[in-house]
C-alpha cells in the first residue's frame, strides 16, 4: 500500500477525510502525539487499526470528537464533573474514562463497558473530525511498544506501507500522551496515565486526585490493572535503557565507568560537556521541554545505533510525571541510584 503524506491544508484534510469515510487509516497530528486514526464506529477499520500497530485486542482506544455535544452521543452516565473538567481542558490533552453507549463497538473499547474520549486541540485533529463527521478512534501511531510519534516522518517510518496517509502537521506541542482519567466518586477523579493535564490542574476543579499507584511501580504478574494499557512493555527503543537518578555530576562519573561502544547518554542541557565520554544528546532543562523532546530522543538512539542508552531521570513533578512514568517503562523498570 502507498503512504501518501498529505499537508494539514484543507485540501489535504479533505483527502484525509475522504479515506477515513471509506473505513481507511489516517496518520493524524495532535498537540500530544500522532495517532493513528480510523472511524471509531466501523468495527472493520478499527480491526485495521489493532493490525497495522500489532496492538493486544483487550488494550482499548481513544475516541476523539471536535465538539462537547458528541459525548452523549457515545456515553452514559457522564457525571457533572465530566463536564466541568471538559470546560476547562478540552480541547487539550485530557482523556476521560466514561461508561459507554452501544454505539461505541466493543472492538474498540478492547471489550470494556467504558471508552476513553478526548478533545484534541491539533486545529489538522479537529478539522479532520469535522469534514469527515465522526469520532475518531485513535491510538498512538507508532508500532506497538516503540516510542510514540512525534513528527509526521516517525509516523512514515514506523506506518509507511500499512496505512492510506499521514497528514503532516509538524512537531507535537505536548509531546507525551494525553492524562488519562476514570471517576471514582462525583468529585474524584484518578489518574490512571499521567500526561499533559497535571494533577494540580485537575485540583482546580476536582476535589480529590488519586495517582493510580501503577503510574509509577512495576505491575506484579497477576495485579489486577484499572487500565489496560498499564500491563504491556511500552515506549521502548531497540536500545536497552537504563534510567539513572542522581546529580549530573555523579551521573558522568557512573556512565564513564560503564562506557565502551555503542553507549549513550540523554541529559538534561549539557553545560558542563568535558565531563562525559560518551555521546550524549539533550533533552531540555524543565518538565514541559522533556516531555516535548523525550520520544525523538529515544528514536534518535536507535538512528544513532546505540546499543545502550543512560537516561538522567526527570523529576516526577507536574509533567515531568508523564516523562517519568514513560521512561521507567521504556527502561522496563531498570533504575540506577547513584
Ligand atoms: O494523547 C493521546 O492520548 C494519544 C493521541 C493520539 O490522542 N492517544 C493515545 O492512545 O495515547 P493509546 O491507545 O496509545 O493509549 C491509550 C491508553 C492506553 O493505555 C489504554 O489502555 C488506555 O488509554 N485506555 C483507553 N481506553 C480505556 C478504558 N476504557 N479504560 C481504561 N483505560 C483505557
Ligand atoms: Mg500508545
Amino acid at each position: 500500500m502507498e503512504t501518501e503524506l498529505l499537508s494539514a491544508d484543507i485540501a489535504g484534510i479533505e483527502k484525509a477525510a475522504e479515506l477515513i469515510k471509506k473505513g481507511e487509516l489516517v496518520g493524524m497530528p495532535t498537540e500530544t502525539v500522532y495517532g493513528l486514526a480510523a472511524d471509531a464506529c466501523n468495527q472493520q477499520a478499527v480491526a485495521k487499526i489493532f493490525a497495522a500497530k500489532g496492538r493486544p485486542a483487550d488494550n482499548p482506544l481513544i475516541v476523539h470528537i471536535a465538539d462537547i455535544s458528541e459525548l452523549q452521543n457515545l456515553c452514559d452516565d457522564i457525571p457533572e464533573l465530566a463536564y466541568r473538567l471538559a470546560g476547562k481542558f478540552w480541547p487539550g490533552p485530557l482523556t476521560m474514562i466514561l461508561k459507554k453507549k452501544s454505539s461505541v463497538p466493543d472492538i474498540t473499547s478492547g471489550g470494556l463497558d467504558t471508552v476513553g474520549i478526548r478533545m484534541p486541540s491539533h486545529p489538522a485533529a479537529l478539522m479532520l473530525i469535522e469534514k469527515s463527521g465522526l469520532p475518531l478512534a485513535a491510538p498512538s501511531g507508532n508500532i506497538s511498544g516503540y516510542p510514540s510519534p512525534t513528527k509526521a516522518e516517525h509516523m512514515m517510518r514506523d506506518m509507511k506501507g500499512r496505512i492510506s496517509a499521514v497528514i503532516d502537521g509538524g512537531e507535537c506541542s505536548v509531546g507525551v500522551e494525553s492524562t488519562v482519567i476514570s471517576f471514582e466518586n462525583d468529585n474524584t477523579v484518578r489518574i490512571l496515565r499521567p500526561g499533559g493535564v497535571t494533577r494540580d490542574d485537575l485540583l482546580e476543579e476536582a476535589e480529590n486526585v488519586i495517582i493510580d499507584p501503577a503510574i509509577l511501580h512495576e505491575i506484579s504478574e497477576g495485579q489486577t490493572v484499572r487500565s489496560p494499557g498499564m500491563k504491556y512493555q511500552h515506549y521502548s527503543p531497540k536500545a536497552r535503557v537504563i534510567m539513572v537518578e542522581g546529580g549530573y555530576e555523579s551521573f558522568c562519573r557512573y556512565v564513564n565507568e560503564n562506557s565502551h561502544e555503542g553507549v549513550y547518554a540523554i541529559v538534561f542541557e549539557d553545560d558542563n560537556k568535558g565531563m562525559l565520554r560518551v555521546p550524549s544528546v539533550s533533552y531540555g532543562c524543565d518538565d514541559r521541554e522533556q516531555a516535548h523532546m523525550i520520544f525523538s530522543r529515544l528514536r534518535e538512539m536507535d538512528s544513532l545505533g546505540a546499543e545502550k542508552v543512560y537516561v538522567m531521570a526527570p523529576k516526577a513533578e507536574g509533567v515531568g510525571l508523564a516523562v517519568y512514568n514513560r521512561l521507567i517503562r521504556a527502561a522496563g523498570f531498570e533504575v540506577i541510584q547513584v
